[in-house]
């Protein structure tokens, strides 16, 4: 009915679906996870931190834990707690860790990054390393969740409540605080000092402002580039590095809303396999922002070009050289590699919700899939 009609509206703050509303929500949440994280003098607060400072600083091993795009969160915490806090840490599929009767101890953290607190295989996960004696630090997006109760500690991803099933403002909310463990742990195990640490804590907060620029600014190249793969059977995302994590999650959105086949690849990768698949036409969609393997990416998305493949790129603003080879160019402003995920994942976004669109699908509610998985 009509009051329906605007009951449905008003929740959706007057736009067409919540996914829109909640992607572009996202420049509030990188703020308001970041409120009150830093102290007047420089000192990271990060109030349910549930551990010590001497406990963390014991921590030789972690483990990040998830599933879905909570488990591709943790693919750029990898990243980030071995460059920054120098100890080994893992990535992996709640479902997987739980089974494998992974090496654990004492000093062996366990991070559970969960959207809902309640998806089964993490909480199975989370249960079972604490038997085995890990410490264990949980990332959630729901206050009191059975994840936040059954950790030592936990950061809240402050995305207020997510209604759309494809995970977006609290994916970036992830990030942001497991980007905040990294520093607390590069900080503790004395490899950054304060003055490092708050300047990289303001350069995170400027992600905010970075994502407003791509709404401003890339919608039309957006939807050129939704036009160009929309009618495609398959789709390849490659990147290197924080790339190559971001096109994990960028394959996933797009695949489950617009039921698009999509994989991710590792664009070294490429010679060693997928690229038998391009042929012309075929739709390539790179993340080439600047960073140390822009080069190399380049290169390997050359030889798709050389095949024919149809190039769709997510580049750094002021980058024409991308053009050469790039069909479409989506921009981003210049960040820091550590940081890209944040605004880099953002055309990815945008760019499932328009093709699912083109396609006719439901993108708050695509067929088979539901918001949390609480069972196995
Ligand atoms: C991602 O868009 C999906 N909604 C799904 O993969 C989700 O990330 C996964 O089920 C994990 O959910 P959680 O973060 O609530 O544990």
């Amino acid at each position: 009915t009509h009051i329906d009609w605007d009951i449905d509206m008003a929740e959706k703050g007057g736009h067409p679906d919540f996914m829109i509303k909640e992607i572009l929500e996202q420049p509030r949440v990188v703020r308001d996870t970041l409120v009150g994280r830093l102290t007047g003098t420089g000192e990271l607060d990060i109030d349910e931190l549930g551990l010590t400072y001497e406990e963390l600083d014991l921590i030789d091993r972690v483990y990040v834990i998830a599933c879905g795009t909570s488990y591709h969160a943790g693919l750029i915490a990898n990243n980030l707690i071995e460059a920054w806090a120098r100890i080994p840490c893992e990535v992996e599929a709640a479902s997987e860790f739980r089974y494998r009767n992974p090496i654990i101890t004492p000093t062996t953290l366990v991070v559970a990054v969960s959207q809902s607190g309640e998806t089964a295989d993490t909480l199975a996960a989370i249960r079972d390393a604490r038997i085995k004696g890990a410490k264990v630090f949980g990332i959630t997006n729901v206050v009191g969740s059975p994840v936040a109760r059954e950790s030592d500690g936990v950061i809240y991803t402050k995305a207020n409540k997510e209604i759309a099933v494809a995970s977006t403002k609290s994916f970036i909310g992830q990030v942001v605080s497991l980007t905040l463990l990294a520093l607390l742990l590069a900080q503790v195990k004395g490899k950054m000092n304060t003055r490092q640490v708050k300047l990289l804590f303001h350069e995170l907060g400027d992600t905010a402002e970075q994502i407003q620029w791509i709404f401003d600014t890339q919608q039309e190249a957006i939807h050129e580039a939704a036009l160009a793969c929309k009618d495609a059977h398959s789709a390849l995302f490659v990147g290197r590095g924080m790339g190559a994590a971001i096109s994990y999650e960028g394959a996933l959105k797009l695949k489950e809303i617009s039921y698009l086949h999509a994989e991710a690849y590792a664009a070294g990768e490429m010679k060693h396999g997928p690229i038998a698949l391009i042929d012309p036409g075929f739709p390539v969609i790179a993340v080439t922002t600047k960073s140390p393997v822009y080069d190399k990416t380049v290169s390997n998305l050359k030889e798709c070009e050389a095949r024919g493949a149809k190039i769709i790129a997510v580049a750094t603003e002021g980058d024409e050289d991308i053009k050469q080879i790039a069909d479409h160019v989506i921009y981003i402003p210049p960040v820091r590699d550590a940081f890209s995920p944040i605004t880099a994942t953002v055309p990815l976004q945008l760019l499932a919700r328009e093709v699912a669109l083109m396609r006719g699908c439901d993108v708050d509610q695509p067929r088979n899939l539901a918001k949390s998985v609480t069972v196995e």
